[in-house]
């Protein structure tokens, strides 16, 4: 269980990319490698040039709202849905309980310690790189169809999802096919498999040229599983092309040491965003108004047949409150005609306070803008909580994570500033006096949500995008919808400030709940002590597994060897029987609540009720005795799995 940190290692588990693409290409062998002509013509909206708005037709008769609650009547404030806030301290580390046997009632979890921004610490700020306003944006055709690899791809952070995209395609991370079958639910299947088969950091990205739905081939491109390789983290945050391998881990491992970097000590930096001229602005190429906006043309797809329609996975949905600033947040929109959309944010989300808070203030409706196909970051910063409940601005959070800032652009029916170089921006206004049934939908953990009988909905009045716009579905419950380096650096910056000894985490993106917390141990007591700080600082962190040194927290045979060979179940558990947990887990009796346990799976020492003495590790011992075994193996390698050998 040695923690290796192999250089672009050549060994099996580090399979080549190229090789992944290669079995994902067999996969896909019974596909048609060039486009069959469509079996029916696709009509695209037409272009116009702006209008006013118009008053939007309804095509879901909404119900009528009651008046405004007052505030204490509002639903309980639950946690978000989403990944909790990396919160950088500088706070002592929080005192916590010792352990306690499972069969005693365990203490309740320490609250998380709220953020003390050191005044003395100056913050980070990445440098800016300057952007010329001269270049051009690459439209889809350059970029999307030059099939061969090239042979110098570059680096994050990305601009748009197109320059995106042909990094993904370069380094042999992206799968593209002419079409795929959503009435057979195909590009759900792909990603399953594609996971299933390659592994959950391997499965590349897949980019389908035109879907069909609902017996019509609708021009696309969908982007599937965008953000699920590991690599397309290092190449989003902008780890340097020469460091850019097929070793996926390493590559993980150097985008959060970059993050980490950018963050300092005084947290994320915040660049603002650079306002831009329309006639500039690649997202306001085509601009739809009125009867010309129909939102079943594009490749909106039913992801599950469960779920109750097609829908916008992945729009950010962009709001400005007169108090509480601006926001923008992921929240699934289900469509439910061609100018009519669901806007989905959970209680207490930052998207649902503005909503409520203009309904308290009386308003009839609230303006919004919807970006579809952000760039990777902005993305990222949409759909996490980077700067803690109400942490500001994400486009300007973005700026900080990119190291530069985000083009924005005038919305046409508001003054919401939108991304320049996203795919699509949706405009509208939510009525604050009806709602509308939304849902069910295949959700979060991978169970189907319950449908909701009352939700936000939009009534659509302008919809600009490129040519051509590039749709991103993200596939809920089955595969990795944005960085998730930003948040696990965010955790690591707490946690180092925290947790004594602590070394790492790592949360499962494909168990999620699970939280794995690597320590330098060196006194009694100290894995329970950093399971509770772990598991009070996140509504996720159900089962905290708090492991040693030596132990590679990306394998999950490492981790779940820690479990047989270190673990004793008593007194290495802490059970806490009741706790603030995440709504859509599934397992709960009680929507919002969440028993948690913390396994403590380091070595334990005898004052801890460990054996007297440690056994020797049998691997260490051969490295130690026989120093060249592994590396005469390893010079090998390639020899043993030549065709020959094969022969
Ligand atoms: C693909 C995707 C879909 C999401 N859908 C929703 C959703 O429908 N409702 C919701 O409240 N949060 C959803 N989230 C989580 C939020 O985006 C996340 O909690 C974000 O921090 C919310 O922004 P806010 O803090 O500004 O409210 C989704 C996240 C992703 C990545």
């Amino acid at each position: 269980m040695t923690e290796q940190i192999s250089q672009g290692s050549p060994l099996p588990s580090a399979m080549p990319s190229a090789a992944a693409l290669e079995a994902v290409r067999a996969m896909m062998s019974s596909a048609p490698t060039q486009a069959p002509a469509p079996t029916e013509p696709v009509a695209q909206p037409t272009p116009t040039p702006m209008a006013a708005p118009i008053p939007p037709a309804a095509t879901q008769a909404p119900t009528q709202l009651p008046p405004p609650a007052p505030e204490t009547q509002l639903p309980p404030p639950v946690p978000a849905t989403q990944l909790p806030p990396p919160i950088p301290t500088e706070v002592e580390p929080t005192p916590l309980a010792a352990a306690v046997a499972v069969s005693q009632a365990p203490p309740a979890p320490q609250a998380p310690a709220a953020p003390t921004p050191d005044p003395a610490a100056a913050p980070f700020v990445a440098p800016i790189e300057q952007i010329s306003p001269a270049a051009p944006a690459p439209l889809y055709d350059e970029i999307v169809h030059e099939h061969e690899i090239q042979e110098i791809p570059w680096t994050g952070p990305y601009d748009s999802i197109r320059d995106y995209i042909k990094a993904m395609e370069a380094t042999g991370n992206l799968v593209h096919v002419p079409e795929m079958d959503q009435d057979e639910y195909e590009t759900t299947a792909f990603v399953y498999r594609s996971i299933e088969r390659l592994g959950y950091w391997k499965a590349p990205a897949l980019l389908v040229d035109r879907v069909k739905i609902d017996g019509q081939w609708v021009e696309g491109p969908l982007l599937a599983n965008a953000y699920g390789p590991w690599a397309a983290e290092a190449l989003c945050l902008g780890v340097p092309m020469d460091e850019i391998n097929d070793n996926h881990e390493q590559m993980y491992r150097k985008t959060l040491d970059l993050i980490e970097k950018k963050m300092g000590f005084g947290g994320l930096p915040k660049v603002e965003p650079e306002v831009v001229d329309a006639s500039v602005a690649p997202v306001k190429e085509i601009i739809l108004t009125g009867d010309d906006i129909d939102l079943t043309k594009f490749a909106f797809i039913q992801t599950n047949p469960a779920d109750a329609g097609r829908y916008m996975t992945t729009g950010s949905v962009m709001m400005i409150d007169p108090e509480l600033g601006k926001n923008t947040g992921t929240y699934r929109c289900q469509i439910k005609g061609p100018r009519q959309i669901g806007v989905n944010p959970e209680p207490n989300q930052d998207g649902w306070r503005m909503i409520m808070a203009a309904r308290k203030r009386g308003e009839k409706s609230l303006k919004c803008s919807i970006v579809m196909g952000a760039d990777p970051l902005v993305f990222t910063a949409s759909s996490t909580k980077l700067g803690g409940p109400f942490g500001g601005d994400e486009i300007a959070l973005a700026g900080g994570l990119r190291g530069k800032a985000v083009q924005v652009v005038k919305s046409e029916h508001s003054d919401i500033m939108v991304p320049a170089n996203a795919e699509m921006i949706i405009e509208g206004e939510i009525p604050l006096d009806q709602m509308l049934p939304e849902g069910p939908f295949a959700e979060l953990y991978g169970y189907l949500g319950r449908a909701k009988e009352e939700n936000f909905f939009m009534n659509v009045t302008a919809v600009t995008h490129r040519p051509k716009p590039i749709i991103v579905n993200a596939y809920t419950g089955i595969a990795r919808a944005y960085c998730t380096a930003p948040v696990e650096a965010g955790f690591r910056a707490q946690f180092r400030r925290s947790v004594p000894g602590f070394l790492n985490m790592h949360l499962l993106l494909q168990a999620l709940g699970v939280y794995i917390v690597q320590i330098n141990k060196t006194s009694p007591g100290q894995g329970i002590s950093a399971g509770l700080a772990a598991s009070s600082a996140s509504g996720l962190a159900k089962v905290v597994i708090v492991v040693d040194k030596d132990v590679n927290i990306y394998r999950l045979d490492d981790v779940m060897a820690s479990l047989g060979s270190r673990w004793q179940p008593v007194p290495g558990t802490v059970l806490i029987p009741q706790s603030q947990g995440v709504p859509l887990d599934p397992s709960a009796p009680k929507r919002g609540l969440t028993s948690r346990v913390i396994i403590d799976a380091t070595r334990q020492l005898a004052i801890e009720g460990g054996p007297e003495s440690l056994s020797p590790v049998s691997r260490e011992l051969l490295e130690e005795l026989a120093p060249n075994a592994f590396p005469n193996i390893d010079a090998k390698w390639d020899t043993y799995f030549t065709n020959d050998n094969e022969a």
